[in-house]
């Protein structure tokens, strides 16, 4: 049955063949080799660009065998690669690495034994289409094509028959992408900090081929960076507060460099120029809460805190997430009076001595004493003790002490009025009568009354 129907099937194409060629009837003798293509006939067999040799000289007998003149029948002069290597010398048995289509002789899989667009006369328009005949998979689909396998030349990076190197590598290693990517390896080389991976395989990130994110990378920022640093980053990221640059869109190379920095940390830019091209203006959280912009931190005429100086907005804030508000690194509170406890002001006391607000007597530990009574602790520590914020400004100020001008009390800024002295000082705030305070010759209060209106 199924033989029947091959016959009628081979029956009918035979009828349209002879119709298409109506014009040049099949020859029932031997021809000359010479008149084989003409307009009539095969005439598709020398329309290439660049001619196989043997074709260019009509010596199609090379290759094809007349079997029967009268039906005009051929057969192909030599079976698998032997049509070929009789002429060309193809050996695989060098190579640790042979191409499969080569190793079984296919050698017409790629090659059109008549001619092509190019010297090696591979199908298609270009090398990338002989390959993808059969290698649907290395880049279909894909958003973002790296430049040689867009441009066709899958054969930049791998040779086509065999190879010293896996996967049919041209080189191995980075060398691969180097041969290209000169001014990287340049850049690498006068880096101070080079990232582990980049040292170790390009590969770990981009896909050679093709990917659905820019710059062929494997994943989007987030997603591949965190694919090794989980683990290192799972406290800060499971942190109560987040700071959602570190996982958005550009997520971690907002802020560094995926290769090699001059900074450390592979940061991409100084820190401080890092957060303040956001930070000089308010910011939006996704929730649609508004951050308020700190451009004190940039402002020439003020005195900046210690850290800030030093461009070190790390040494307060973990950056990528913290339980703390505010993406504190440690400890500090949120309200203006709370009951004090050592524990509270983990913050400060990373750099500062706690000491400051201890002990009642004041012992020559900070300046802010009436004589020997410590007005840090009368202040800070007691039950409805203040916030060093009440008094401090935090990133910088127009004093040396970074005392305020004024403090945010709910929505009232409740001016200090703070005077520094040679031995001490005084303030003429909301919170209370206009005391001074005198480290050599303490001022003289009636210190119950001024506890409680404290
Ligand atoms: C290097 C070997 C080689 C030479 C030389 C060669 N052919 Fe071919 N030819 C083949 C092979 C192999 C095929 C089998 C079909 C295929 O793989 O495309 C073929 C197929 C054909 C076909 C079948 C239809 C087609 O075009 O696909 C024709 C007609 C043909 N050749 C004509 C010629 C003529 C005319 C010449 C001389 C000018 C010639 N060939 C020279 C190898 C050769
Ligand atoms: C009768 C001998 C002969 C046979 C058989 C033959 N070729 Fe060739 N081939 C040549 C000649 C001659 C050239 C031209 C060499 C040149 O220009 O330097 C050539 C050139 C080529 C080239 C271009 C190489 C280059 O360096 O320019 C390729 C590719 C090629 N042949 C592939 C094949 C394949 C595939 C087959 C089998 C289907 C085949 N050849 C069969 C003689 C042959
Ligand atoms: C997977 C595709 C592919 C297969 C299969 C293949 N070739 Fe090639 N061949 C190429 C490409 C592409 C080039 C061009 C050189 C390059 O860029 O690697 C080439 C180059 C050549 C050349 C010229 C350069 C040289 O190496 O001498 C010859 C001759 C040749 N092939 C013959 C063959 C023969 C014979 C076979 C079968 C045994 C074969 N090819 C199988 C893709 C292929
Ligand atoms: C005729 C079909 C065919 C064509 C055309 C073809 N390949 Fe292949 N290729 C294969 C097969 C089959 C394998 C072996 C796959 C396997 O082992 O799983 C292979 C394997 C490979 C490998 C992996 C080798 C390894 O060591 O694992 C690379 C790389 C490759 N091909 C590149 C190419 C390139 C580049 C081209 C175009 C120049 C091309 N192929 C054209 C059939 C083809
Ligand atoms: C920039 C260099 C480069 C270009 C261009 C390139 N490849 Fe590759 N290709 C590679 C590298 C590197 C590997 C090995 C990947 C690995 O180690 O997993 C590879 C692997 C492969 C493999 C084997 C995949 C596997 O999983 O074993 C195939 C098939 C392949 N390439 C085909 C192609 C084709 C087809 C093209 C052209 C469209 C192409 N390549 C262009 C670098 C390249
Ligand atoms: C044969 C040369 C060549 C090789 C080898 C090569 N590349 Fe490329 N690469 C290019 C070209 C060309 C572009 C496109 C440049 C452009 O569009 O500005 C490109 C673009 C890229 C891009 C995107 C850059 C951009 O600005 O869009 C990345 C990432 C990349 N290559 C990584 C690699 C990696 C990783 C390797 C090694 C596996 C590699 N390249 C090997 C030539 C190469
Ligand atoms: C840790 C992951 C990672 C590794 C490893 C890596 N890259 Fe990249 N690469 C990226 C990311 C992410 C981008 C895009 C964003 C950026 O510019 O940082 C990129 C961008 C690029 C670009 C385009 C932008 C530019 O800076 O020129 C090139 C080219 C490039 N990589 C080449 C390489 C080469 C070559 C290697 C190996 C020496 C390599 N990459 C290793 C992650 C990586
Ligand atoms: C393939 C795994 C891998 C990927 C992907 C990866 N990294 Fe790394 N990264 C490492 C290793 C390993 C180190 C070195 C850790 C060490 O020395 O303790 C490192 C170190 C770092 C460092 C610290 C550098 C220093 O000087 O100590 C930073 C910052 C960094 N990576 C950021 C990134 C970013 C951003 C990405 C995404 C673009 C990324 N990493 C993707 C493996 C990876
Ligand atoms: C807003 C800027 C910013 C973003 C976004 C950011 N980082 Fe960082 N990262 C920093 C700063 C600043 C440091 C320096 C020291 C510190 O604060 O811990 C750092 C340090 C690091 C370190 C080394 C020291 C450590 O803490 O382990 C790694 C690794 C790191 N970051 C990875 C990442 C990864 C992965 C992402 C994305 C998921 C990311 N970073 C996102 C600013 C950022
Ligand atoms: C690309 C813009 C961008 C960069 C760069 C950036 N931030 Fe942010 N930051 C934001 C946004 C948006 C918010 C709003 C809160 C959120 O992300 O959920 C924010 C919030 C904050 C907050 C307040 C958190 C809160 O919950 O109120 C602090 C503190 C902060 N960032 C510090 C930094 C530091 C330190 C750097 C530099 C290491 C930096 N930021 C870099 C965009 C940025
Ligand atoms: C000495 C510790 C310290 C340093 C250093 C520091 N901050 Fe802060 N930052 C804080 C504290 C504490 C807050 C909470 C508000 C307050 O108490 O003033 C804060 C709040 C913020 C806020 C939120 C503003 C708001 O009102 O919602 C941003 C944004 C911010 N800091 C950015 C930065 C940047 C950028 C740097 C580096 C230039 C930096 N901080 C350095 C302690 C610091
Ligand atoms: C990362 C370390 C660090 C942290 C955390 C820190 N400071 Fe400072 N602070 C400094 C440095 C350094 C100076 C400048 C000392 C100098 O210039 O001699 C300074 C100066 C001060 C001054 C001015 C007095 C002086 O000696 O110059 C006050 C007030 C102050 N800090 C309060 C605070 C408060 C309040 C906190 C907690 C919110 C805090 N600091 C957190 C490092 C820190
Ligand atoms: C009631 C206001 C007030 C509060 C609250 C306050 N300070 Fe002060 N602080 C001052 C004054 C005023 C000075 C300046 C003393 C002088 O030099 O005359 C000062 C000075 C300092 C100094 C400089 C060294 C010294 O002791 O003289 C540091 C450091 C400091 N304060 C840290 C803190 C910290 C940390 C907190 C919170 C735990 C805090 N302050 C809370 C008013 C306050």
């Amino acid at each position: 049955m199924r033989s029947m129907l091959m016959i009628l099937l081979v029956m009918l194409l035979a009828a349209g063949v002879q119709e298409a060629r109506a014009a040049a009837s099949r020859p029932t003798e031997a021809v000359p080799m010479a008149s084989c293509v003409s307009a009539d006939c095969h005439g598709d067999v020398k329309s290439h660009r660049v001619l196989h040799g043997p074709v260019n000289v009509n010596a199609c007998d090379s290759c094809h065998t007349l079997t029967d003149a009268a039906s005009h029948s051929f057969k192909l002069a030599r079976e698998g690669k032997e049509l070929c290597t009789f002429c060309h010398d193809i050996t695989t048995d060098d190579a640790p690495v042979v191409h499969r289509p080569v190793l079984d002789g296919e050698c017409s899989s790629c090659h059109n034994p008549h001619g092509g667009k190019s010297r090696a006369m591979t199908r298609g328009a270009n090398i990338r289409e002989a390959c993808l005949s059969c290698h649907k998979d290395a880049d279909e689909g894909m958003k973002f094509v790296h430049g040689p396998s867009a441009a066709g030349a899958c054969d930049s990076c791998h040779l086509s028959h065999k190879s010293n190197f896996r996967k049919l590598l041209t080189i191995e290693g980075n060398e691969l992408c180097f041969d290209c990517h000169r001014d990287m390896r340049r850049q690498l080389a006068q880096a101070n900090v080079v990232h582990k991976p980049v040292e170790g395989n390009c590969l770990d990130c981009h896909d050679p081929h093709s990917s659905n994110f820019t710059m062929q990378t494997k994943a989007a920022p987030a997603d591949l960076c965190l694919s090794c640093h989980q683990a290192d980053m799972k406290t800060a990221l499971a942190g109560k507060h987040k700071h959602s640059v570190v996982t958005n869109d550009q997520a971690c190379i907002n802020c560094h460099t995926s290769h090699g920095s001059q900074l450390a940390d592979l940061m991409k830019d100084e820190p401080i120029n890092i957060c303040m091209q956001c930070h000089s203006k308010p910011q939006q959280a996704p929730d649609g809460r508004k951050v308020a912009g700190v451009p004190e931190v940039n402002d020439p005429k003020l005195i900046k805190h210690g850290p800030i100086r030093d461009g070190n907005c790390s040494g307060c804030h973990s950056t990528h997430g913290s339980d703390v508000q505010f993406l504190l690194a440690k400890t500090y509170p949120a309200a203006f009076y709370q009951q004090y406890a050592d524990e509270k002001y983990e913050l400060c006391f990373s750099c500062h001595d706690r000491q400051l607000v201890q002990t009642a007597e004041a012992r020559g530990l900070t300046n802010f004493r009436n004589g020997e009574q410590n007005l840090h602790y009368l202040h800070v520590n007691r039950e409805k003790g203040r916030n060093c914020r009440s008094c401090h400004s935090t990133h910088a100020s127009p004093n040396e002490l970074h005392v305020r001008e004024s403090v945010p009390f709910g929505k009232w800024q409740m001016p200090i009025g703070y005077q520094k002295t040679q031995t001490g000082g005084s303030c003429a705030p909301g919170c209370h009568e206009p005391y001074e305070y005198d480290r050599d010759t303490p001022r003289v209060y009636n210190t119950a009354a001024a506890e409680k209106e404290l």
